[in-house]
């Protein structure tokens, strides 16, 4: 098995691996090689979600993403395996966030410890659209000004809980008017990676979000600028999705959306959640310099758009 960088942003391919055979041996070059790249693509895989399970329990400890479920949903076979679809059977979707855009986010942000990793596996695809994008956090927070990377290093972010990524109101919660009293918990808006020690601008998501101690015009105002920042086309990576493709990413170090696709296309998606950590910032991190994938890119744009061109290609 080896690794090759997919683009100068973010992430790895990774060649000549089964999910459905793994050893000790794979399972921890694939846990280092997701430190090292935040995410990683394997081709033409084919899982029961059985054999899915499994390759998770080996690779960490599993999620069930209780808050994840909306009403009227169809009940999950496996608790652990989360289908992400616009499918309806029988009247019932088969998931969840439908066909609509998902908006940018780091995968449960709104628990007070949100998931470490998630992993999705495509199961039917549109021929267009629903591609899911990435933006590297390393790579932004490297990239801001020194003296705002220390103004942030105090402040916390109200990451809120009442919507899902789709924008769906989530079961029990009354409708959001004032983001200074949105439920959710407060995390470092510098979150330091627990595993690599180094730091990352921690988001969230941005509807209803609001920085503690500010008033609201001034936490609007910044947080809008940090996220015009973070989600710039100079840190992000789209991947356009083939039949069989496995992705996993870290959501400590990577947010995400998805693209709308055709209402009337069938997308199908198998997705596992991995147990994460309560969000802090260690003050030693600043010191330690970039994380190797947070090089600022020359190239990237290109590069980007011809992957995308490639994979689109690959896929009609
Ligand atoms: C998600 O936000 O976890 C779903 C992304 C996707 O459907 O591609």
């Amino acid at each position: 098995m080896n690794f090759t960088p997919i683009s100068p942003v973010v992430g790895a391919q990774a060649h000549h691996v089964l999910l459905t055979d793994t050893n000790d041996q794979v399972i921890a070059a694939i846990a280092h090689a997701l430190l090292e790249h935040g995410l990683l693509l394997f081709r033409r895989q084919s899982l029961s979600d059985e054999q899915l399970v499994a390759f998770g329990r080996r690779l960490g400890e599993l999620d069930f993403s209780p808050l994840a479920f909306v009403d009227g949903q169809k009940a999950r076979e496996r608790p652990e395996v989360l289908i992400v679809s616009n499918v309806k059977e029988d009247g019932l979707p088969i998931g969840v966030l439908g066909d609509a855009e998902v908006v940018w986010h780091s995968d449960n942000s709104y628990r007070e410890t949100p998931l470490s990793y998630s992993l999705l596996y495509a199961v039917e695809l549109p021929e267009a659209g629903g591609d899911t994008c990435f933006a590297n956090m390393y790579l932004a927070y490297e990239t801001l000004a020194p003296v705002l990377k220390a103004r942030l290093d105090a402040l916390e972010i109200k990451h809120d809980l009442t919507y899902n990524s789709a924008g769906v109101l989530r079961r029990g919660f009354a409708p959001v008017t004032d983001p200074v009293n949105a439920p959710g918990p407060w995390h470092p808006i510098v979150r330091t990676h627990p595993e690599t020690g180094y730091n990352t601008l921690y988001l969230g998501r941005r509807p209803n979000a609001y920085v503690r101690g500010l008033s609201l015009a001034e936490s609007e105002a910044l947080i809008d600028m940090l996220w015009a920042h973070a989600t710039s086309e100079r840190f992000t990576w789209t991947h356009v999705w083939q039949l069989g493709d496995v992705l996993i990413w870290d959501n400590r170090c990577l947010m995400h959306h998805r693209t709308p696709f055709d209402p009337s296309a069938r997308r199908i998606m198998h997705r596992l959640q991995f147990v994460g950590e309560r969000p802090f910032n260690d003050p030693v991190a600043a010191q330690r310099g970039p994380h190797p994938r947070a090089q600022a890119p020359q190239t990237r744009r290109t590069d980007t758009h011809q992957d995308a061109e490639t994979a689109r290609g690959m896929r009609a």
